[in-house]
């Protein structure tokens, strides 16, 4: 089958938007605020912002780069960089596929509340109402044994949502459907913050928000979760940013649009943690708890809490819920459409399908899995343990092997700061390679090995080993061996190494890799 061309952004503007969308995601909407609160409040913000100049924005540069040099998704980016990387890239691919599965499942959720806010439909016990009446959630974890149709439909309604902006291709369905999601969630987001802040107990929320716990920036585990927040948010290590970038004209700001991406996905995520505190310290005013214990994390968060409060607001409740679960969708979808365009680009480079069959088959079967396997009683349990594993032992590892691949074994950061400054306004230094080679494999090894000690230490969420081995771990390793497998499969002539590989000849970049 002959190569396509591939395909462009039609502006660097929508590249931009489509890139922050990718980033702006639930991550940003309930994880940051409970990991700033869990890690010193206050303090943990400079934490944070040296994760994110450290190694957050130059890895952001390092995967831009790689994509517009390289041209193509992860597999084959990797692979015109250094035949036997290519396994990494299947690796990234793998862990959209795993990610996109539950990610959808979380959007699903959100536009059920949507309506249920509308009549405050959880009663006086949201809890009891998320786990018991609308998850129907099973005792335990085990075998799927039946499906809750209430959360079936609105998942198949968010898949068909993803595969139609995504078979209108780049620039038709994920430019155009970025250029109206960015505005949408920032007024729904703006309005939201205002309505939060002037809510009685706003400033209560705020001060414990910001109250800064200075002994929190000596312990390690807080440096741990800084980077971690990082990786999540900005979405790297899914190879997202290599796909996106490799869609960039040959004329692009590389480390401009990087910058611009990080502070505006950190800046949003700050205006969260804003939101989302005033919103607790209302909660903490009207029912007489001590803020700390009406802080929950993830799930509980968004959808135990935030129902408490929507119902504790005195006048315009319905609408301050419809502004959160609808900036939970739409920030959600903007992400979920980049992480399942890593798998569909993937496949179109390997096998020059077309977008549209390449969006309905690989689209589809990811589709397939995510309906089949967490719409049921038991899909809580298994989405909460691929979350923990698919991260840990997915995203970071994933990030921490490419990087040390890059800088170490092929050695190829000075060649690609060469590239990114030939495209960019703003030059990088030494501190770049400082950041890549040394600062971020530290970290993330380090990471890595403090997860690894909790981890045989005692049993993830007190699950039964058995369920962990499989749904966990097994996950995890799965994802290490199929990509594996699928690098060994030979490539036809020319689909590794097409007329694409548009940058070959920019300064200081070695020719085409490939083997
Ligand atoms: N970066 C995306 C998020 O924050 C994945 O949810």
């Amino acid at each position: 089958m002959p190569q396509q061309p591939r395909e462009q952004w039609a502006t660097r503007a929508g590249f931009l938007m489509a890139a922050i969308g990718s980033a702006i995601g639930l991550g940003n909407i309930w994880r940051f605020p409970y990991i700033a609160y869990d890690n010193g409040g206050g303090a943990f913000l400079l934490p944070y912002l040296i994760a994110l100049l450290t190694a957050g924005i130059p890895l952001l540069i390092l995967e831009y780069t790689i994509g517009h040099r390289f041209r193509g998704s992860p597999p084959r980016a990797f692979r015109r960089m250094s035949g036997p990387t290519e396994a990494i890239g299947w690796w990234q691919v793998a862990i959209c596929f795993v990610i996109a599965t539950y990610y959808a499942v979380i959007i699903a959720w959100a536009v059920r509340f949507v309506g249920f806010s509308i009549g405050r439909q959880w009663g006086d016990d949201p809890e009891a109402f998320l786990n018991e009446e609308f998850l129907q959630v099973a005792e335990g974890p085990g075998m799927v044994s039946s499906y809750v149709a209430g959360v079936a439909w609105p998942l198949v309604g968010v898949w068909a949502c993803t595969l139609l902006v995504l078979a209108f291709g780049v620039q038709r369905g994920i430019e155009r459907a970025n250029k109206v999601f960015i505005p949408l969630l920032a007024a729904l987001f703006v309005l939201l913050v205002v309505r939060a802040l002037f809510l009685p107990g706003a400033a209560a929320g705020l001060d414990a928000f910001f109250t800064p716990d200075w002994s929190a920036v000596l312990d390690g585990s807080v440096w741990v979760a800084a980077y971690g927040q990082i990786f999540f948010s900005l979405s790297i290590g899914f190879g997202i940013m290599i796909t996106y970038a490799s869609y960039l004209r040959r004329r692009a700001d590389l480390t401009g649009s990087a910058l611009v991406a990080g502070f505006a996905n950190s800046s949003f995520e700050l205006l969260a943690g804003i939101g989302v505190f005033a919103a607790l310290g209302f909660m903490a005013a009207s029912s007489g708890i001590a803020l700390d214990e009406v802080v929950e994390s993830g799930i509980g968060l968004a959808f135990v809490a935030f129902p408490q409060i929507i119902s504790a607001i005195p006048a315009g409740a319905a609408l301050f819920g419809v502004l959160f679960f609808g900036s939970l969708v739409v920030a959600g979808f903007s992400s979920l459409v980049s992480i399942v365009q890593v798998i569909v680009a993937a496949v179109q480079d390997r096998t020059g399908l077309r977008r549209v069959p390449a969006v309905l088959t690989v689209g589809g079967a990811t589709a397939l899995v995510s309906v089949a396997l967490f719409p049921t009683r038991e899909g809580l349990y298994l989405l909460d343990v691929a979350d923990h594993f698919i991260n840990q032992y997915g995203v970071a590892l994933a990030g921490l092997v490419a990087v040390v691949v890059v800088a170490w074994v092929l050695r190829r950061l000075p060649a690609l700061q060469a590239h990114a400054d030939a495209t960019s306004a703003v030059v990088l230094g030494r501190w770049w390679r400082i950041a890549l080679g040394l600062i971020t494999p530290v970290v993330l090894g380090w990471m890595m090995w403090d997860s690894l000690a909790t981890e045989l230490g005692e049993n993830y969420g007190d699950y039964p080993t058995r369920f962990l081995v499989i749904a966990g771990w097994g996950l995890a390793l799965g994802a290490i061996v199929i990509s594996a497998l699928i690098s060994l499969i030979p490539w036809k002539r020319g689909m590794d190494t097409g007329t694409d590989a548009a940058a070959g000849s920019e300064p200081g970049v070695p020719g085409k890799g490939g083997r």
